[in-house]
Order: structure tokens, then sequence, then C-alpha cells
């Protein structure tokens, strides 16, 4: 062997029995402060959890809640609740929201917004007018099954979205297009003030069908299964101060959809409606399409202060939960129960129907 490689192979330290010893302690040592720092930041924080639970709009269960340190009191009935903290600020939140002429749209609280136009996330069910089109990010999924559901009950996959969510300075430009081109009177009667359309929120959709009669009679019976409600109806000029709107369909979510429709309350009246029920004497529904058992009810924000909180009561024996704001004064509650399907023989029918007009139409 020349001098060379020898003088290579004994350039470093010979290990020892004791420093392989120490080496294997020491990789030990590492691996498990690895191991505990990994899980305490994957550990679901107390803090991260209420912020989830308080946030308008989110869903979630009283037991999970009562698990994160809100304790259960008793009210005057002897049931027992949680007592959940909302910031004011998210009366602004939620699909719940009421936009119109009187209410203006809070930009602060918008949520965030996802292009459809070569979205890999669209369905192939429905076309879009332009290449500019989007909506909130939550309800594109709401909104393909909707679409979903009305191409393969009709046979028409021509569904059009001729707009979803603008900007103030788009809406500006619209006003002004359609105050030049049909005068003041028409363009009011059909476009909201910028600021005060429902378009801000991302929530609405104004769809083209050329499958069917004028109306879409499809889409209007059947919306309420996916969450929209057609939002500018006939009849209701009074209240919205908009025009019939055939077009217009506006996400609100499960139960509040079903109820709006098949009650036939606009979104000022059914606001208005949930106004007058309370935690200790809710509204309560069976949803046709499915038998879950719902109770709503109101509770007025603590104060305007933004800075402030209210206080929401829920019953502990909720499957699930959801706080969402209503734009104006206070928070609407929708307390899920689970579906009395296999119990209820109505829910049963109901049920039935729903998968017969489903197929059939
Ligand atoms: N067309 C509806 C009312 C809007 O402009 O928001
Ligand atoms: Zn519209």
């Amino acid at each position: 062997m020349s001098d060379r490689r020898r003088n290579v192979r004994n350039s470093g330290p010979e290990l020892t029995s004791g420093m392989i010893v120490l080496i294997i302690f020491a990789a030990a040592a590492i691996l498990l402060t690895v191991y505990f720092i990994c899980n305490i930041e994957y550990s679901p924080s107390e803090g991260t959890e209420t912020d989830e639970l308080t946030s308008a709009g989110s869903t979630d269960s009283a037991a999970d809640n009562g698990t994160t340190g809100s304790s259960a009191e008793t009210d005057p009935e002897g049931e027992e609740y949680i007592s959940v903290s909302v910031s004011n600020s998210e009366i602004y939140s939620g699909y719940m929201v009421l936009v119109n002429y009187q209410y203006a749209f809070n930009f602060d609280y918008a949520e965030a917004t996802v292009s459809l136009y070569h979205n890999e996330d669209k369905s192939d069910s429905y076309s879009l007018a332009s290449s500019s089109i989007s909506c909130a990010a939550s309800v594109l999924e709401y909104l393909n099954e909707f679409l979903d559901a009305y191409a393969e009950a009709t046979g028409d996959d021509g569904a059009i979205i001729n707009s979803a969510a603008r900007t103030y300075e788009e809406q500006v430009s619209i006003m002004e297009e359609y105050t030049e081109l049909y005068g003041e009177d028409y363009a009011n009667a059909y476009v909201a003030v910028p600021g005060y359309s429902e378009h801000h929120t991302g929530y609405a959709f104004d769809i083209a069908s050329i499958g069917e009669n004028y109306d879409s009679l499809w889409l209007i019976e059947n919306c309420w299964r996916y969450g929209f409600v057609q939002r500018y109806q006939a009849g209701k000029e009074a209240i919205t101060q908009i025009s019939y709107e055939y077009w217009h369909y506006r996400y609100v979510g499960a139960p509040h959809a079903e109820i709006m429709m098949t009650t036939n309350l606009c979104h000022e009246e059914y606001v208005d409606m949930l106004r007058d029920y309370t935690y200790e004497s809710p509204y309560e529904f069976t949803s046709s399409a499915d038998g879950t058992v719902y109770v709503l009810y109101f509770v007025a924000a603590s104060s305007e202060n933004t800075e402030e909180t209210t206080e929401i009561p829920i019953p502990s024996d909720a499957l699930e939960y959801k706080i969402e704001g209503n734009n104006v004064d206070g928070f609407v509650v929708t307390v899920s129960y689970g579906s009395d399907t296999e119990n209820s023989d109505v829910a049963d029918t109901a049920a039935a129907g729903y998968e017969e007009s489903e197929t059939n139409e």
C-alpha cells in the first residue's frame, strides 16, 4: 500500500465503542426533540379551535366546543347549553348577509374570490359569458352541484354564467352603462347602487339557460336543494326594490334556501322573520329533502362596537351548529340535530320524492 493511501486512511480519529454509544445517544436525543416539536405545532391549540368556532358562517358541533374549554351551563328550563363568544364584526360575514338598498356590503369582510375561467375545479356542465367571471371561493362547489344537477335533469349543458362576483368599480360601470342605454328608471330597477349589490358578496350568480323555457322552471323549483334562492322574485319588488330577475340566484345554504323558497319569503322577509325567534323559543324546521331537523334563532349583537363580542347560547345536545351574520344587527343561529329519516315516514316519503324528481325531470 502506498504511503499516500495509508495517510488518507489514517487521517481521521478511529471510532471507539465509547464514541459509537455517544453518537447513538445524540441521534436519539435529536429524534426525540424533533418529535416533540412536531407534536406541539400540529396539535390544535385552544386558541386555534376557538377562532374557528367563533367565525360567523362556520359549522361546528356543541360537543367539540365543550372539549375546548367552554363549560356547559344550564338555562331556566334546565337544558344544558354552551356559550360561544363571537366578535361583533362577524355580523358582516357568512352566507346569510342581507345586502340590499338599505344595507351596504362591508368589503372589509369580503371572502376571497376565485376566477372560474380555466379553473380546473369548475364543472363542464355550464359555460362563462366572459373570462372575467369569478365567485367567492367557497361557493364554487355548490354552483357546480346546482348546474350539474340541472344539466343531468334537463339534458341542457348550455347554462351560462353572465355575471357573478363584482367589485365596487364594476358595479359603477354597469350602472353607468345601463343608465346611458336604458335611462335612469330602468337602471335603478335592475341594477343595485354600487356598494349595495349582493354581487359584491361573491355569492350571487346571473344564470342564463337556453334549454328550457324563458323562466328556467327547473332552476327555480330546485335551486333550494343546492342552497340557492331566486333572489328577486315577482311580487316582492316593493320589498327588494328590484324588478323581477329570473336569472339572479344567490347562495344562502341549507336550510335557509329551502325555508325561503318553500314558504315564499325573500331574503328581507326571512331575516325579519327570524328576528322573532329566540334561543328560548326557536323556529323549528325539518328538511323535506333529507329529514334533517333544525332549530333556528336570532341573537342580537351586544352592541355596534366591532371590538366587542356577543355571547351566543348553543344547546349542548346540538349535533352541529352555524352562526352567521345578517349584515344588519345580529346573528342567525342554525342548530342541526341530524336526520330523522330512519324514524320518519314523512322524511322517507319526502326523500323518495326528491330522488324521483331528480331522475324524472
Ligand atoms: N341586478 C342586481 C340587483 C344587482 O345589480 O346587484
Ligand atoms: Zn344579478
